[in-house]
């Protein structure tokens, strides 16, 4: 098992009103195309207070915003992997 690094995606009502459920199945099959299924702990949050700002991901302590179904994958890449490699290496 070992630790799992938390991800979680803001599932309040602001978010979901954005599309959260396709972030979501998108996030699972990033996931799952990298390979790291049993490295993150994927969870869903109530609001992260950032509803001004589009989707909200916290990954370790960073706090990702704007996210929406059409972005979510070069986020991913750019910004999210990046952080789950430093957050390994501890
Ligand atoms: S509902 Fe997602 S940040 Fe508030």
């Amino acid at each position: 098992m070992g630790d799992k690094i938390a991800l979680h995606l803001c599932m309040g009502s602001a978010c979901h009103q954005l599309g959260v459920h396709r972030v979501l199945s998108a996030l699972q099959k990033l996931m799952h195309e990298h390979g790291l299924d049993a490295e993150i702990d994927l969870k869903g949050a109530f609001c992260l207070d950032s509803c001004m700002h589009g989707i909200v991901i916290k990954v370790g302590e960073k706090t990702i915003t704007d996210i929406n179904p059409g972005n979510v994958e070069s986020r991913f890449a750019s910004e999210i992997l990046p952080v789950l490699k430093n957050e390994k290496q501890r």
